[in-house]
């Protein structure tokens, strides 16, 4: 992260150019998922000629764009045959280890794209849907739409998932509650890797029937269980001695983060734990960028939205009674996870 965390102040006019053409190599990528480039590629059509015909795009038009590829470092070409860089082929490609075009394409290059266009607006106090929040008005309303965004967010997802499953001991856990756990991606990686571990996916009722698909592709219907409902309203289920709350507090006001933060201290037997895993910048709020970028979409429809870091995070969770164990990096440069306990000795039925 320390790489990312603090951008030394720019000096020339061309950084300020790389910054005000970023969007254009933004759409590139976009453009590039859009037509499969990098998967056609990776089966061999190698050549401008031959990716021309099954991309369907004109050569004389596919080698702009190519060329915007190469200038981004995704493709190389030698001797005119075209090769995809380690990191395309590794997340670019269908069928490869790390494959999160979908979350690119849709959740970055649809959804986030052109929801930007109200960071305007946002930064006024504006609203677009007044009686609704970020995700039921602005996702699945008027958005992408409820399956759409949640099986785009779960291929960002999975990779992060099964991370935090390496991170966690939750072996002597038995209960999770997945508050916002849309995919349900962090429920099936965490009972994958924990045999005792049960969970329950608390989120809109857009997001269930995807939730159940990937459940039951991952063999897990009769240890993950759903629930729909808004979780600053609806009534938490009971007997859960871990909560996860993962990408959710970047996407409400604050006064709704403190009411989740409450709830799950208030849901949580002693000994038991609370889970934040977010985009979040740096106390002194300078980075790392990527962070600091979301955060800005955080804005829409939600003028009570907070510039997450680490110390805002811990002390919210402090107020509403919890005992917090700390924040460390999650994705490099992107997201934090801080823990927190519910002080008190765990009871016999519920390990810590
Ligand atoms: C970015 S997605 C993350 C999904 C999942 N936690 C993950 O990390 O893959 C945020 C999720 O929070 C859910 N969400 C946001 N506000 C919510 C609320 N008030 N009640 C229930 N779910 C909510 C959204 O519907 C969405 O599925």
């Amino acid at each position: 992260m320390a790489d990312q965390a603090r951008r030394k102040p720019i000096e020339d006019v061309s950084e300020i150019s790389a910054i005000t053409y970023g969007f254009m190599a933004s759409k590139a990528l976009f453009a590039a998922l859009e037509f499969d480039l990098f998967t056609h590629i990776a089966q061999g059509a190698d050549s401008s000629g031959a990716l021309a015909k099954v991309s369907g795009i004109a050569e004389n038009r596919l080698v702009t764009l190519l060329a915007a590829l190469k200038s981004l470092g995704l493709i190389s070409e030698a001797d005119g045959r075209l090769a995809n860089a380690p990191a395309t082929a590794r997340y670019l490609v269908a069928g490869a280890p790390g494959d999160f075009r979908d979350y690119v394409r849709f959740v970055n290059g649809e959804f986030g794209y052109e929801s930007f266009r109200h960071l305007g607006p946002a930064l006024r106090g504006e609203r677009i849907f007044p009686d609704k929040g970020f995700y039921e008005g602005m996702i699945y309303e008027a958005g992408i739409g409820g399956e759409r965004f949640s099986s785009a967010q779960h291929s960002g997802s999975l990779g992060p998932a099964r991370l935090l499953a390496k991170r966690l001991d939750l072996k002597d856990r038995r209960k999770l509650l997945d508050v916002g756990g849309g995919s349900g991606a962090y429920s099936i990686a965490l009972c994958a890797a924990n045999p005792r571990l049960s969970a329950t996916i608390l989120d809109f009722p857009q997001t269930v029937d995807t939730a159940k698909r990937y459940v039951r592709e991952a063999g897990l219907t009769d240890r993950i269980a759903h629930v729909a409902g808004n979780a600053i309203s609806a009534d938490w289920p009971s007997g859960h001695d871990v909560v996860l709350m993962s990408y959710v507090w970047s996407a409400v006001g604050e006064a709704d983060i403190a009411v989740l933060a409450k709830r799950a201290a208030d849901a949580l037997p002693r000994g038991g734990l609370a889970l934040i895993h977010d985009f979040m910048v740096d106390d002194a709020r300078e980075g790392p960028r990527f962070a600091a970028w979301y955060l800005l979409g955080s804005m829409f429809d939600n003028p009570t939205a907070v510039c997450l870091t680490p110390g805002y995070v811990e002390r919210v969770l402090r107020d509403a009674g919890l005992t917090v164990e700390g924040t460390e990096t999650m994705l490099s440069g992107i997201t934090m996870l801080t823990r927190a306990r519910k002080p008190g000795l765990a009871s016999s039925s519920i390990p810590a």
